[in-house]
């Protein structure tokens, strides 16, 4: 039985006050339930409504990768300086620390390896799966224009569907066949349906022309993925781009743990997403954070 000794009368009921309405700023989210809004506040920074999130599911298709050869050494290293980190279940449960606060966007689209057709992609975990995980969200490709492009959305609403049952978010992220082009045109048509689909998020390439309006047409949170490693200048341009053209931040793999300096660089990446600090200035942090650790 309770103890109600020195048991006080409620009375501080501020009758006067209006109940606070407690309204979301995530893009598209204000209608979800609390707890998928609580995991898409994992993902992103309250204040800033961004994420730095760091990729490195690339395992799941192409196996070991340049900078992701043990991911207990790397990945778990640039781990505290993600805002979430996107990675394969085998990856999560062999080699990070489950003490991680990061959000936590699991792969669970798979099948072909690079030897293959990349498109002919399944779900490749169960949403239990990723409950047990304590995901914040599920992350699946989505071939529009691709050979199986079918299946492919069949995979994205197959999981938004088990998602809303477990109240996980689905990152759709499109995937880039070669036959495609990487323009406004294609990433405005990509993005728009998987959001249309269900998509809490949406992961895209960032293009030179009309990325402002690829983010406006699509009503959740665009999220720009990384590519290729290019020069870190390069890199944190186009991630400036991005964010001031509205995207939520970035999903950003080989361009940080390729760097000769991933520790360096991804806090660089942090000072353009969350501080809107331009190229230059956070090239200067890169280069700066560098030589430190060379002198340490
Ligand atoms: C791409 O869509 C996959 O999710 C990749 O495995 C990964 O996220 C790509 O990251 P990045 O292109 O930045 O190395």
């Amino acid at each position: 039985m309770a103890d109600l000794d020195g048991n006080r009368n409620a009375k501080d009921f501020a009758t006067g006050t209006p109940a606070r309405v407690f309204t979301h700023s995530i893009k598209g989210a204000s209608n979800l339930d609390w707890g998928m809004q609580n995991r898409l506040s994992r993902i992103l920074d309250g204040e800033t409504g961004r994420t730095v999130m760091l990729a490195f599911d690339h395992g799941y298709f192409q196996g070991p990768t340049s900078g992701l050869e043990r991911l207990d050494l790397g990945i778990a290293t640039l781990s505290p300086y993600a805002d979430a980190l996107m990675g394969t279940r085998g990856a999560l449960r062999t080699s990070m620390p489950p003490a991680t606060g990061a959000g936590l966007v699991l792969r669970a689209s798979g099948g072909p390896s690079i030897l293959k057709e990349l498109s002919d992609e399944h779900t490749a975990m169960a949403m239990a799966d990723a409950v047990r995980i304590n995901a914040s969200a599920v992350a699946v490709q989505v071939f529009v224009g691709g050979e199986h492009e079918t299946r492919s959305v069949q995979n994205l609403t197959t999981l938004i569907d088990a998602g809303y049952e477990a109240g996980i978010p689905v990152l759709g992220v499109t995937a880039v066949g070669k036959e495609l082009t990487r323009d406004s045109r294609y990433l405005g048509l990509a993005t728009r349906i998987i959001a249309e689909l269900g998509a809490q998020l949406v992961k895209t390439y960032y293009c030179d022309e009309g990325f402002d309006e690829v983010v406006a047409g699509c009503p959740v949170p665009v999220i720009m993925a990384g590519g290729k490693k290019l020069p870190e200048l390069e890199a944190l341009q186009m991630a400036s781009n991005a964010v001031r053209a509205g995207a939520a931040g970035v999903d950003m793999g080989r361009n940080i743990f390729q760097s000769k300096s991933p520790v360096a660089m991804i806090q660089a990446v942090r000072a353009v997403v969350h501080d809107d600090a331009d190229p230059e200035t956070a090239y200067d942090l890169y280069r700066q954070l560098s030589t430190e650790k060379v002198a340490s």
